[in-house]
């Protein structure tokens, strides 16, 4: 009986050791990917990488383990594996109770090391063994993670071994975003897009490390929140867009699901009221709130400067306080965004009078006020923020004024301008912007605007001419991926040449996500459909 046991024993050892050696030497038998590779699928670009030429082996035997008592540490280690798992199709473990042999793992630490300071910061080591993603905060080691996710290869190697592996390239990367603000714009107003289209846009956002959205959530032709002590907004104002389709509205609710949603991907939420012009929808459902004289109705065109509030009725103020609580009551970012653009039927005096109330209201609810540059002629408090899209004389007040500037420059970050004149969508009367206008210019010495004075970057999606999320993905698909290398990349590192590879591989995760993307002629798209496998047929 005794002896039997120690036979099985024996035995069991040996059927052990003979698959531990046999995994081994599979993972030995790795085709190990070109680590220049990586370099080519990263975008933003990393500040330093260092490749070594190895790979580590993504199978169904890794896991993933985080700081636990960090928050945010584990929501972000499991992001990690739901990403894998849409990619590569293996579960991934995440913090399980043991380190089971033979695994290779992914640790994801909080660390204060210094050279992590910045708040985005992260670094990779990855090794044939491990992985180690540290970073001081949990937004910086989702910044990480998306890095990590661009370097793990679109297909799994060839290897002897029974099961598919997916080499991820060895080396450092030492990283952190050169601005601490990087923006996109949706115009839900001209055309409304739903909670679903907004999300998936956020996780476009999230995987090239934006960290804000602004939503421009009312216009002419449309008021897109609901205001409960004001419930005329959305039942009048959202009830229509451009070209007299049927609108729509967020509920408090979903605008809630919305902030959470970006949230758990590190982005910040700015809602923005436009006022005092762009403000037909919220006039036709409050008629008092009219200040050009004439009855306002329902609007589905695109022209623009027609409406203004009634900037001397003290009701107005009290309905945009309600407003302003209201919206700011369910947004937990630092920002409100209270429009100032193209009120042409304001005049100046009335126009600097608002704009100085309504940013009272906004700092008497705890936020930064951010206005289009014309907002500068009021006397502003220096903590409020110009959103420079089309005058330079407007920013350099700014600066004289001390307040720090988003740049927007509408000739080059505008999405909705028309890639050229041959472009399905959009309009051109800031520029044409093929893809590499929109690339080759740097927010370092933009027009002479000291870098000190720019908060970040943002890249706005007016809705005029889209009212599908496919033809809103066409005119911010791929110029979008170079803003947000522009926003967080240091200029040394940036080469349209190189680019333009690193961009042209991007076309495997963008066909994954159903991304209708302009496939730019510039881009050489068909040469990126390679994986690791097909390059080592080479
Ligand atoms: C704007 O494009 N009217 C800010």
């Amino acid at each position: 009986m005794k002896s039997n046991f120690i036979r099985s024993l024996v035995l069991c050892s040996l059927i052990i050791l003979f698959f531990s050696c046999e995994t081994e030497k599979k993972k030995r038998q790795l085709n190990l990917p070109k680590t220049d590779l990586a370099m080519e699928n990263m975008i933003p670009i990393p500040v330093k990488v260092i490749p070594t030429d190895s790979g580590f082996a993504l199978d169904q035997f890794t896991a993933i383990y985080t700081s636990q008592n960090v928050t945010g540490f584990p929501e972000i280690g499991q992001f990690l594996a739901d990403k894998i798992k849409e990619k590569t199709n293996i579960d991934v473990p995440v913090n399980v109770d043991e380190i089971p042999e033979r695994e290779g793992v992914i640790y994801i630490n909080q660390s204060d090391s210094l050279e992590l300071d910045a708040p985005e910061a992260y670094q990779l080591y990855i090794t044939k063994d491990s992985v180690i993603l540290n970073s001081n905060t949990a937004a910086g080691a989702f910044r990480g993670i998306q890095t990590l996710r661009q370097i793990i290869p679109n297909s799994a190697n060839d290897t002897l071994a029974s099961y598919e592996v997916w080499p991820i390239p060895t080396g450092k990367i030492i990283d952190s975003p050169t601005f601490g603000f990087r923006s996109s714009m949706l115009d839900v107003a001209r055309h409304f897009f739903s909670v679903e289209d907004v999300k998936k846009y956020i996780d476009l956002l999230a995987y090239y490390k934006f960290n804000t959205l602004h939503l421009h959530l009312s216009d002419d032709q449309g008021w897109r929140i609901e205001i409960k002590s004001w419930p005329k907004l959305t039942e009048i104002g959202g009830s229509t867009e451009v070209g007299g389709e049927s609108g729509g509205f967020y509920t408090q609710e979903e605008y809630k699901e919305i902030v959470a949603y970006a949230a758990e991907r590190y982005i910040v939420i700015i809602p923005e009221i436009d006022m005092p012009g762009h403000s037909n929808a919220a006039s036709v459902s409050y008629p008092f709130l009219n200040g050009n004289g004439k009855t306002p109705e329902l609007y589905e065109g695109i022209e623009v400067g027609f409406s203004t509030f009634d900037t001397r009725k003290d009701t107005v103020y009290a309905f945009l306080d309600d407003v302003i609580r209201e919206i700011t009551e369910i947004t937990p970012g630092p920002y409100f965004h209270m429009g100032g653009d193209e009120t042409h039927v304001t005049k100046m005096k009335d126009y600097i009078y608002f704009m100085e109330r309504v940013e009272k209201i906004v700092h008497k609810y705890g936020k930064k006020a951010i206005g289009w540059d014309e907002m500068v002629h009021g006397d502003m408090d220096s903590t409020t923020i110009a959103q420079f899209w089309a005058s330079k004389e407007n920013a350099d007040i700014a600066i004289k004024k001390g307040m720090k500037i988003i740049l927007s420059p509408a000739k080059k970050m505008y999405l909705d301008m028309q890639y050229d004149s041959l472009s399905k969508y959009g309009l051109h009367w800031a520029a044409y912007i093929p893809t590499d206008s929109a690339y080759t210019w740097s927010p370092q010495n933009y027009e002479g605007i000291p870098v000190e004075s720019i908060l970040g970057i943002e890249a706005p999606l007016w809705s005029e001419t889209v009212g599908e999320i496919g033809e809103l993905e066409y005119l911010a698909f791929p110029r979008a991926i170079g803003h947000a290398e522009l926003a967080w990349s240091i200029p040394e590192n940036r080469d349209w040449e190189r680019y333009k590879v690193r961009l042209a591989n991007q076309a495997p995760f963008l066909d994954r996500m159903d991304v209708k993307y302009y496939p730019s002629p510039l881009i050489d798209w068909e040469k990126s459909k390679y994986s690791y496998k097909e390059i080592d047929k080479d």
